[in-house]
């Protein structure tokens, strides 16, 4: 049984990195296109994105299974360490507890998030040639703009402060050193990832989106 549970919280670890980390990664480069080179630019990679041979099976393999099993099983951990609080002393670590609120978070935004875009997407209301006005009626909203803020943060902060956490129960960083260089690239990461969704949201903004 105890075994299991290992095998169980690797295989949720090396999601959470592989595929869920590379996903945040391509997603936000796609995201930047609308930044940096406005809708035109953004709706050739949506196109190129869903022109992909297989899209729909590596959507289910790539993104949302992997998303289902880190989320419930993440959710199963957080209760049962609860249950033996007192017992790490990581316990009381804050960006562990703020990895745990920032995980339920980053589910409830996604969840919200892939009703606006992807969920319209399958139930015929809009196309994929929409979703660059899609997004512009959500960003000029300015509490959809904060409650996609707090959004992207959670889930680039989760994702950061993860891969951090990854890498030392992976053994790839094991001496204190190499833990403390890890720790400022992971928060490089975090800024820049952050700044690159920001910036896009607000590229949304703009009326030529329309
Ligand atoms: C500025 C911030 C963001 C913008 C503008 C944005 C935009 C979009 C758009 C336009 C789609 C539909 C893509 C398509 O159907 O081709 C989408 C889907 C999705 N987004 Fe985001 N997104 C943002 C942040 C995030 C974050 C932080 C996450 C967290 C991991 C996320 C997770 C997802 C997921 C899981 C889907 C469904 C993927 C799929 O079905 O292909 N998004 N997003």
């Amino acid at each position: 049984m105890k075994r299991n549970s290992y095998y169980w919280r690797k295989l949720h670890s090396l999601l959470g990195v592989i595929p869920l980390g590379g996903f945040i990664l391509v997603h936000v480069s796609i995201n930047f296109q609308a930044f940096e080179r406005g809708p035109e630019g953004f709706a050739t990679y949506v196109h190129f994105i869903n022109s992909l041979p297989l899209k729909p099976l590596l959507e289910i393999v790539g993104i949302y299974l992997p998303i289902l099993f880190h989320a419930i099983y993440g959710l199963y951990m957080a209760f049962q360490s609860n249950l033996n609080a007192g017992q790490y002393k990581y316990e009381r670590n804050w960006a562990f507890t703020l990895q745990r609120i920032t995980g339920v978070l980053t589910f409830i935004f996604v969840f919200w998030h892939f009703f606006n875009t992807r969920l319209q997407i399958y139930l015929g209301n809009i196309t994929h040639e929409e979703l660059g006005s899609t997004m512009h009626h959500i960003a000029v909203n300015p509490v959809y703009f904060i409650l996609y803020v707090i959004g992207v943060l959670s889930a680039v902060f989760h994702f950061s402060n993860g891969l951090w956490a990854f890498l030392i129960s992976w053994g790839v960083t094991v001496s204190p050193r190499s833990q403390k260089i890890s720790s400022t690239i992971c928060l490089g990461v975090f800024v820049l990832v952050s700044l690159l969704f920001i910036l896009s949201l607000v590229a949304f903004t703009g009326d030529e989106f329309l």
